[in-house]
């Protein structure tokens, strides 16, 4: 099942999840949801991760992003395991190595769209040029607005440009569209393609959308907390001709 982590450890590897285990709760309520999770993923993959509700994908996503801390294993995110960083260590991992997006955007909802990308500029030594990524993402135009006066996939694009102002080396996407319509789906998933080829960044995306590990390298699908498909996929797909 899980060959490939063994394979792969070449110099291309990014992060190398090694019997990754994961809980909640103590005695007879303990509810195991990560039990052995062995993978790895490389620089600049869009990965995708599957697997029905309560699988373990958000979890696993946010032991990636220094959110939780495993029970036990090690994750290596480039030089480091962030599986043995300090509580100051890993706010500094995330300041500097990722980006969030999430299917409800987050927005501030007070910030304009360009003030919105500004907090994520914030907190990085280095920035990309705001102007460039108003550009890019399609919200010049929009860039004096606030959230609520634009549409749901402007806001997605607008939480997009505050994850990849900090120009992370990984970007972690829950459900990036599940709160968008077809059209605007397939929109914000050719932004997320551009942005991937434009950046280089690794990109792990969790999602319920089928369509979307045809523009995948890398496909992980979890089934009660274990790893149960890990596929590299030679066939993409450009974002712009799937359909579902
Ligand atoms: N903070 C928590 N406390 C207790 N149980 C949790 C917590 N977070 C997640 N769980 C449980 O872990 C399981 C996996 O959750 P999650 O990773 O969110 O799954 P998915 O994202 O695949 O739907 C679920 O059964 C959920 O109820
Ligand atoms: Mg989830």
């Amino acid at each position: 099942m899980n060959a490939r982590a063994t394979v792969q450890a070449s110099e291309a590897s990014f992060i190398c999840a090694s019997d990754v285990c994961k809980s909640y709760g103590q005695a007879d309520a303990k509810v195991c949801v990560l039990s052995g999770i062995n993978t790895t993923i490389n620089h600049g993959e869009i990965c995708v991760l599957f697997g029905p509700s309560g699988s373990g994908k958000s979890t696993f996503l946010n032991l990636l992003g220094g959110l939780e801390a495993a029970d036990s294993g090690s994750i290596q995110v480039g030089d480091q395991d962030i599986t043995q960083l300090s509580s100051k260590q890993l706010v500094e991992y995330r300041r500097k190595e990722l980006g969030f997006i999430f299917q409800f955007y987050n927005l501030i909802p007070d910030l304009t769209i360009r003030e919105n990308i500004e907090v994520g500029a914030h907190v990085s030594q280095a920035p990309l040029p705001i102007d460039d990524l108003l550009h890019n993402l399609g919200l010049w135009e929009h860039r004096n607005k606030f959230p609520n006066q634009v549409s749901g996939g402007q806001q997605q694009r607008c939480s997009i440009g505050r994850a990849l102002v900090k120009n992370p080396r990984l970007l972690l996407c829950d459900e990036p569209t599940g709160a968008l319509d077809y059209k605007t789906s397939k929109e914000i998933l050719q932004l997320m393609e551009q942005v991937n080829r434009q950046y280089g960044c690794t990109m792990i995306i969790v999602t319920h959308n089928d369509a979307i590990k045809r523009m995948s390298h890398h496909i992980l699908r979890l089934h009660d907390g274990c790893i149960v498909e890990d596929q590299m996929n030679t066939h993409l797909v450009p974002a712009m001709d799937l359909e579902w």
